[in-house]
């Protein structure tokens, strides 16, 4: 069973990001064959600056392996450190139908806010499915928002396998319902692009005012409160385990817990859940020589794998004269 997953490095990542998608495969790697990357490339549809992108990229890989990515165990890389992905995501192309991308909500999303459409935004999905297929990859853990790129690379991957026999593992998207849309502050789903996100590694003062940023209703201290429709409620039970999950419904069905209260434990229970991660996370920023060698490690076992599919491929489409 091969795992496979990508995160972008455009700015700090939030808590969307661990349960949705982190946390998942740092366990995962318990039980397959892991492969996960930094998709440097993908974030250039958001991203001019080069010097922010070199940092959020050492960044986002700090970050990883800080939280229990072990780089020994698993395949841990930098996107455009395996080159072969674009060659792939051309080949693909040609098995791409506009409708296809054009159906895409995430590109529909972006067009309908206004940001102008080139086609790096539009290829997006096809240089994901190159990500997935040049791995074979089984099974992809993602949140709710990417499922459609994953059914997208089943299309495209069904396409060249009907013309070229049997090339590409369809791959699975893996998307559980606790985590499938974390929400943001406001309710909405927690995304860096709608400002309603709690982030990962941030000093405390600063954690502390997003957690009391997060928005719930005016029921007064005393009376019972919904869990269920609480935005609070909702973002405290990703930490917590089925008794404590319980114990807390209990007490906003009972009355007599102000919000105030209950955020400043969130509070706690966030800053002492990320603590133990933040001592090793900064010392592997400081060696950045080092955290460039395990990448570039990492890169070297990935292009292994990608340099195998692509011989196939090219040896099919003809590139191999
Ligand atoms: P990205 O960087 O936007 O997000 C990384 C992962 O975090 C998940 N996520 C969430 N999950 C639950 N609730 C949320 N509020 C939330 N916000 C973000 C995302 O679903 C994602 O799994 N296109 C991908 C990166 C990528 C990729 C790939 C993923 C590139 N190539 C190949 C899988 C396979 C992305 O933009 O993720």
């Amino acid at each position: 069973m091969r795992i496979l997953s990508g995160i972008q490095p455009s700015g700090s990542l939030h808590l969307g990001n661990y349960f949705g998608m982190m946390k998942k495969m740092i366990d995962y790697q318990q039980q397959g064959e892991l492969f996960c990357f930094i998709a440097n490339y993908h974030a250039m549809t958001s991203l001019s600056d080069g010097k922010a992108l070199a940092r959020g990229t050492l960044e986002a890989a700090a970050n990883f392996l800080a939280l229990g990515m072990d780089p020994q165990r698993s395949t841990f890389w930098v996107q455009s450190d395996v080159p072969e992905v674009q060659e792939l995501a051309w080949f693909l192309s040609n098995f791409t139908p506009m409708g296809l991308l054009e159906r895409c909500h995430s590109y529909k999303d972006k067009v309908a806010k206004g940001i102008a459409a080139n086609h790096g935004l539009f290829a997006y999905p096809v240089l994901m499915s190159a990500d997935i297929l040049l791995f074979n990859s089984d099974r992809v853990p993602v949140g709710k928002d990417q499922k459609q790129h994953v059914e997208v690379t089943r299309d495209i991957a069904i396409k060249v396998n009907n013309v070229y026999g049997e090339i590409f593992t369809l791959p699975e998207p893996d998307i559980d319902d606790e985590v499938a849309t974390v929400p943001g502050l406001d309710g909405q789903k927690m995304s860096k692009s709608y400002g309603n996100t709690i982030d990962l590694f941030q000093e405390e003062k600063a954690l502390r005012k997003q957690v009391m940023r997060i928005v719930t209703d005016s029921t007064p201290v005393e009376a019972p409160k919904n869990p269920d429709s609480c935005n609070l409620f909702q973002i405290y039970r990703l930490f917590l385990d089925k008794a404590g999950q319980e114990a807390l419904r209990q007490r906003y069905l009972a009355g007599g817990t102000g919000y105030g209260e209950i955020k400043e434990e969130l509070f706690v229970t966030i800053r002492d859940y990320f603590a133990p991660f933040t001592e090793r996370r900064n010392a592997l920023l400081q060696d950045s020589d080092q955290l460039r060698q395990t990448l570039q490690q990492g890169a070297d076992k990935a292009r292994r794998e990608a340099v195998r599919v692509m011989r196939k491929v090219r040896k099919k489409a003809g590139l191999a004269y």
